[in-house]
């Protein structure tokens, strides 16, 4: 079963055709970061117009990229949520539209649950059977959560964050270090040649006591606003030199607490599982990807890691986990609104 998928949920038009469910055919991204970076942020207003304006040719390129035409397909696959409202609207739009013309179903998808299956569409996951339960870590730009997987469709939500994610906490860092948008490419760079030793900064735990969420267990959950505001607080008192070696070393000891509180929040989650994954645009951190191998190591786990290509924002997520019989299909899907805080599960 071919499947074209849309996603618009956030800066990046996508489209792809994914066969099986795992067959990429085509992925297609079109980034918008250089319309939103004069900004430092994403913009919705820009987004949503960006989209109208480049989603078309995206859309054409990855059906023509497939070799399967818009006659080969048989469904379309469309995120709903969760993201910026008037996004995800001109997606679901699109995606009506085309179904409708192409005389084929729609299927709205789930996006963090997309970023979730991004990791079972590398080649060696031949079957989903193979590694469940595992432990999904899913960081995004938008989204913080950890989830434990038992199979397709069967989720529990184990912890979140609290305010920021974690994306946005590299995104806020790296602007306070003046180093550019977006945030986590240019911190995991600098933070190369720096020293994660160099100031140690909160590990993002929750105060005891606080209940973040019904159900959901505090020493499972993340809040990164006070590590914003512990930089915010230190380059006040330490303005920043011209010392380059300075400056990657505050990156490297910022990164060092996102990547240790999302590392300690992993390891106190796991009980049963075989394995431990994590998709999402911050997933393509360098020092996070070693972190986790070293714990999956030490505790005899399986490691699976969105392919970089799938950890980002793309399509082929969308078209995958339709093309695995997920999502909302036919008639509910044509019915269906956007749902801009639509939870994992
Ligand atoms: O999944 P994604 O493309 O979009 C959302 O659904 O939000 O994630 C974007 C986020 C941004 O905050 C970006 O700074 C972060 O992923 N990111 C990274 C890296 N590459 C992208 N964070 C840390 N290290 C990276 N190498
Ligand atoms: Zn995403």
């Amino acid at each position: 079963m071919n499947v074209l998928g849309i996603e618009t949920s956030c800066d990046e038009t996508a489209a792809a055709v994914v066969c099986d469910g795992r067959q990429v055919l085509s992925s297609v991204v079109r980034s918008q970061v250089a319309e939103h970076s004069p900004y430092g942020g994403v913009v919705p207003e820009i987004a949503s117009r960006s989209h109208v304006e480049s989603l078309p040719a995206v859309i054409d390129a990855a059906v023509a990229q497939s070799g399967v035409g818009y006659a080969g397909l048989d469904a379309v696959a469309v995120t709903y949520g969760p993201g910026l409202a008037s996004s995800l609207l001109v997606g679901l739009s699109a995606g009506k539209a085309l179904s409708m013309r192409l005389g084929k179903p729609l299927c709205a998808i789930n996006h963090l649950q997309a970023h979730i299956y991004s990791v079972l569409m590398a080649d060696d996951v031949p079957d989903i059977a193979g590694v469940v339960p595992f432990l999904a870590l899913v960081v995004s730009g938008g989204h913080s959560c950890l989830v434990r997987v038992e199979g397709l469709g069967q989720f529990r939500l184990l912890g979140q964050t609290i305010d920021d994610a974690a994306g946005e906490a590299f995104d806020k860092g790296a602007n306070l270090l003046g180093l550019g948008y977006p945030g986590g490419p240019v911190i995991d760079k600098a933070a190369k040649t720096g020293d994660p030793a160099y100031v140690n900064f909160p590990r993002g735990r929750l105060r005891k006591g606080r209940t973040p969420l019904a159900g959901l267990d505090v020493d499972l959950c993340f809040s990164f606003s006070g590590l914003k505001t512990a930089l915010l607080y230190y380059l006040t008192e330490h303005p920043l030199s011209v010392d380059r070696h300075e400056v990657s070393s505050l990156a490297a000891s910022y990164q060092e607490a996102i990547v240790d509180a999302l590392v300690d929040r992993c390891g106190k989650a796991l009980t049963n599982e075989t394995h431990v994954a994590s998709g999402g645009g911050v997933s393509l951190n360098s020092r996070l990807r070693n972190k986790l191998a070293e714990m999956a190591e030490s505790r005899g786990l399986g490691l699976l890691l969105a392919k970089p290509s799938f950890c980002g924002d793309n399509a082929a997520m969308i078209a995958g986990l339709a093309g695995a019989g997920e999502g909302v299909w036919g008639e509910s899907a044509m019915a269906i609104d956007v749902e801009p805080n639509l939870p994992v599960v």
